[in-house]
């Protein structure tokens, strides 16, 4: 079995010593950096914009995880990459033609990822998996750090994996939102490759022993 992911979600880190924690999480046994882009529009809240990604990816060395909350995200494909985005993830329900979404984000080299809102069922992606690197299972609506997991997403877990199974696709699950040390483990046997932590992290007393637990849970 390979390795389970963890990428702590930036959004939940302190913007005023945002240095520090791009350090902490270079340091860490995290793998990815997840950064959470919102336009108050697709979402009810605004987080942050290229600037900001542009100064993250200055310091950061792993692999940046970006994860659009925005409508019409074709327009800025080319933006992303130019910042420096390993993989782009945009929402099912914000693109009109997914599958041309989707090549736009590989003709960039990155990794193409799609997120499915908590009421979005698994059955949508049934055309395009074979298309996916990523898929997002949103396990809170989108918008906010710090809500609590809905549980029926290890049921979506569950049947996003028979659907790539089924496929023959090689399509990996993260989950984001509400994510901690005592969902990690029931995530990654209902099937997910990589888990997403922001509050769980950066709240936490010692962020760079959650990092280590989390990713222990994930991988036990
Ligand atoms: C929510 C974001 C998440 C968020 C996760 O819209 O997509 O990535 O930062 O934060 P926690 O882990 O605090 O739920
Ligand atoms: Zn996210």
């Amino acid at each position: 079995m390979s390795s389970k992911l963890i990428a702590p979600s930036i959004l939940a880190a302190d913007f005023a010593n945002l240095q520090r924690d791009i350090e902490m999480i270079n340091k860490s046994e995290a793998d990815w950096f997840h950064i959470d882009i919102m336009d108050g529009v697709f979402v009810p809240n605004i987080s942050f914009g290229m600037p900001v990604l542009q100064a993250i990816a200055k310091h950061a060395k792993k692999t940046i995880d970006v994860h659009l909350m925005i409508i019409d995200p074709d327009r800025y494909i080319k933006t992303f990459a130019d910042l420096g985005s390993n993989i782009l993830t945009v929402h099912y329900e914000a693109c009109t033609h997914l599958h041309r979404t989707l090549q736009a984000i590989k003709n960039e080299g990155m990794k193409a990822g799609v997120a499915l809102n908590p009421h979005t069922n698994i059955n949508v992606l049934e055309d395009t998996i074979n298309n996916i690197d990523l898929v997002c299972l949103m396990s809170v609506n989108p918008g906010f750090g710090g809500q609590s997991f809905i549980e029926n997403t290890y049921n979506k877990v569950k049947q996003l994996k028979d659907l790539i199974i089924r496929k023959g696709a090689s399509t990996k699950i993260e989950i984001d939102g509400g994510v901690t040390d005592k969902n990690a483990k029931k995530l990654v046997e209902a099937g997910a490759d990589v888990l997403v932590a922001g509050s769980h992290v950066f709240k936490s007393n010692d962020p760079h022993k959650t990092i280590i637990d989390l990713k222990r849970y994930a991988n036990s």
